[in-house]
């Protein structure tokens, strides 16, 4: 019905102005923030929002991985109506981790552009452990994140409990995400590299700015976005958009939860075990993070 009337407005405008006016429709985006979970892809999406041309659904789609079975025609039902000036998004982070995702995008259209938002992986990983810790207290506390990092994993960790590297549960999810170029690997193989976007999730705290004029750029847009949008939360200290009245307008509480401490020497074992993994990812994208790790 909506469309219907959207559809007739538009008709009713084209009559009027005697110029033929494009009709919005839903259409598969052309760009995909594939992750990496817990790097900053909220952050990015919302910000890159400040581009009038891009346009994004609201909530993960998680076509790729977990609604696959939904086919096509359900994915574009979930995309926002566009003209062919504006470039749709769609953000779910699992992709990155997934092993059938690349494939799949790829057969839907082989010129997707790719955005993968990294951040240091033991950052990321306190951030996994933060948000799953959240959504268990209801059922009981979780081991502690140093138990589940570096501990006897045989008590909670039921598959993988032989994978423990240099000291670490390599099998925990939250440890295996951040070992990036074993998933990139995967990215690589179906995507050529100048399709794949970069984005460094610390400089998007430090810099937003400087992180979405980038990403305009690759998504061939003209950037709009200025330090002036931003304004830095008060509380939380992450950097929040600054609306025309002023007003800040920061992401909502699941992001930028406080983190545990962590002791001092887990985290020089997830060090000495992210170190080596953090090179290969870097030789493989022919450029460095500086990382703690
Ligand atoms: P924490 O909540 O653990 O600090 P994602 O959106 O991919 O799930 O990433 C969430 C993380 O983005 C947050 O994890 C936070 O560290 C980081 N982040 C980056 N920019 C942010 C911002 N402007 N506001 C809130 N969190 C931000």
């Amino acid at each position: 019905m909506i469309y219907r009337v959207i559809g007739i407005t538009f008709l009713l405008i084209q009559l009027c102005i005697g110029a033929p006016i494009e009709m919005p429709k839903k259409r598969f985006p052309t760009a995909i923030i594939v992750g990496v979970k817990k790097a900053g892809t909220r952050a990015l999406l919302e910000f890159l929002r400040l581009n009038p041309h891009v346009k994004a659904p609201g909530p993960e789609v998680h076509f790729f991985d977990k609604n696959f079975h939904k086919g096509l025609e359900w994915y574009r039902e979930q995309m926002p109506l566009t003209t062919s000036d504006d470039v749709t998004i769609e953000k779910s982070p699992a992709y990155f981790h997934s092993k059938n995702a690349p494939e799949r995008i790829k057969a839907l259209n082989p010129n997707t552009k790719i955005i993968i938002v990294v951040r240091d992986p033991i950052t990321r990983a306190i951030s996994d452990y933060t948000q799953a810790s959240s959504k268990r207290k209801r059922l009981g506390l979780m081991p502690s994140f140093e138990d589940m990092a570096v501990g006897d994993c045989a008590v909670w960790l039921k598959a993988n409990c032989s994978s423990k590297v240099r000291g670490v549960n390599a099998g925990w999810g939250a440890i295996r995400i951040g070992v990036y170029h074993k998933h990139m690997k995967r990215w690589l193989e179906h995507f050529p590299f100048e399709n794949i976007h970069l984005v460094d999730g610390e400089q998007l705290i430090k810099s937003p700015a400087h992180e979405v004029s980038a990403t305009e750029r690759f998504l061939g847009l003209k950037p709009t976005v200025k330090p002036s949008n931003f304004g830095v939360d008060p509380v939380k200290k992450f950097p929040c958009v600054r609306r025309s009245d002023g007003e800040l307008h920061c992401l909502g509480k699941t992001k930028g939860r406080p983190h545990p401490d962590v002791r001092p020497e887990v985290l020089e074992m997830l060090k000495d075990f992210y170190v080596p993994e953090n090179q290969k990812f870097f030789q493989m994208i022919n450029r460095r993070f500086f990382w703690d790790s």
